[in-house]
C-alpha cells in the first residue's frame, strides 16, 4: 500500500463502531483501518456498506464506537470531515431540470471554490468522467450511465481526499461497468486520492482495489491486500484450439498421468500437482500426441469469489 502522506496514521479508522436502527443492527463492533490507494468495501445488499459511509461523512450518528477520517473524529469534527471528502451517493441525487455542467459548478461553489475555479474544475472533471457535449443537457434526460458519471463528477470537483463512491456501477451495462471501474481506479492510482468504493460484486472490486474489506451482516469478515486474496493457487489453466470436445480430450489424456483436471469455461483447470511432476511437459506432450493446438498455459490465480463462495461466507 502507498505511504500515507499529509496525515499521521490511516485515512479512515473505526473502533468498535456499532449502528442500530431499532431492532436492526446494521454495523456490529466494526474495527477497520483504511490507507491510501483504492480500498474496496464489499458485501451483500444490507451488509452495512452505505451505513458505514454515511457515518464516516457525519450524516448518521453511530450508536456506539468511534470513527475518524484523516484524523478528524466524526463525533467532534463532522464539519471538518465533510470539507475534504468527496461523496458519490448510491441513489439518484441529481436535480432533473439542471445540466450536469451547472450542477457540478454549483457543487464546486458549495465546497468553497471561487466561481472561475469552479467552472474550470467542473469542465475538467466532466471531461475526465466522459461527459462531453451531454453536459449542457438537463440531467433528467440522462441514461443511468450518464447519471453515474455526473454523480462521480460532483464528488470530485473540489479536489477531495478521500472519495467514497457508493455502488458506482449500479444499473450499468457490462461495458459501462468496466469504464466506471477504470475511472475509480484512476482516481486512486493516477491522482493519488484515497478511495473507499463499495460494491455487492466481489469480482468487480478485485480488479481495481489495492485492498479489500469484506462486511457480512454488519460484521468485519476480512480486511486484506487484494494480492493476498488472489495468490497463485499452484494450479494451471490450459487453453487449446477448438471447443469443448478438444478441451475434454486433453483433460482425459492428462488424467491417467495423475493430474486432476476440470473444465473451467473454455479452459482446463489443473489442480496443483504433486512436487516433481513436470506439468508443462505433460501438457505439451499430451497436446502434441492428440494433435491439438495449445493456445496458452498460465498460472491459476484465486479470485475473491472462490475464496468466499467456497467458504460460504458471503452470498452475492
Ligand atoms: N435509515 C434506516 N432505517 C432503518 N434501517 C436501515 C436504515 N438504513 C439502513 N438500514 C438497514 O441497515 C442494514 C444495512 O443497510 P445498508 O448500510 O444500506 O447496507 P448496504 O449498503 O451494504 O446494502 C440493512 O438491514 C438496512 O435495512
Ligand atoms: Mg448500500
Amino acid at each position: 500500500m502507498a505511504e500515507v502522506t499529509g496525515t499521521e496514521g490511516p485515512v479512515i479508522e473505526t473502533g468498535a463502531l456499532t449502528m442500530r436502527f431499532g431492532e436492526v443492527e446494521a454495523l456490529t463492533a466494526l474495527d477497520i483501518s483504511v490507507g491510501e490507494g483504492v480500498t474496496g468495501l464489499v458485501g451483500a445488499n444490507g451488509a452495512g456498506k452505505s451505513t458505514l459511509i454515511k457515518i464516516l461523512l457525519g450524516l448518521l450518528e453511530p450508536t456506539n464506537g468511534t470513527a475518524s477520517v484523516l484524523g478528524f473524529d466524526i463525533a467532534r469534527d463532522s464539519a471538518e470531515i465533510r470539507r475534504p471528502v468527496g461523496y458519490m451517493p448510491e441513489h439518484d441525487c441529481l436535480p432533473p431540470d439542471v445540466s450536469a455542467s451547472d450542477f457540478v459548478v454549483h457543487m464546486g461553489r458549495m465546497s468553497g471554490l471561487p466561481a472561475t475555479v469552479a467552472r474550470e474544475r467542473a469542465a475538467d472533471i466532466l471531461r475526465h468522467v466522459g461527459l462531453d457535449e451531454e453536459r449542457y443537457r438537463q440531467m433528467g434526460g440522462y441514461s443511468t450511465g450518464m447519471k453515474q458519471r455526473a454523480k462521480l463528477a460532483q464528488a470530485l470537483v473540489h479536489d477531495p481526499r478521500p472519495v467514497f463512491p457508493d455502488e458506482p456501477t449500479n444499473g450499468l451495462d457490462p461495458a459501462a461497468r468496466v469504464d466506471m471501474l477504470h475511472l475509480v481506479q484512476r482516481i486512486g492510482r493516477d491522482f493519488g486520492i484515497a478511495v473507499l468504493v463499495t460494491s455487492h460484486l466481489l469480482g468487480e472490486l478485485e480488479k481495481v482495489s489495492d485492498h479489500v474489506i469484506v462486511l457480512d451482516g454488519g460484521r468485519l469478515l476480512r480486511s486484506s491486500a487484494t494480492a493476498d486474496f488472489t495468490q497463485h493457487t499452484g494450479g494451471l489453466l490450459v487453453e487449446v484450439l477448438g471447443g469443448e470436445t478438444e478441451r475434454d480430450r486433453l483433460g482425459e489424456r492428462l488424467a491417467p498421468a495423475g493430474l486432476t483436471c476440470r473444465p473451467r469455461g473454455a479452459m482446463i483447470a489443473i489442480d496443483p500437482p504433486e512436487p516433481d511432476v513436470a506439468v508443462h511437459d505433460l501438457v505439451r506432450d499430451a497436446a502434441a500426441d492428440l494433435g491439438l493446438g495449445l493456445v496458452r498455459i498460465q498460472p491459476d490465480r484465486a479470485h475473491l469469489e472462490d475464496v468466499f463462495l467456497t467458504g460460504g461466507a458471503v452470498h452475492v
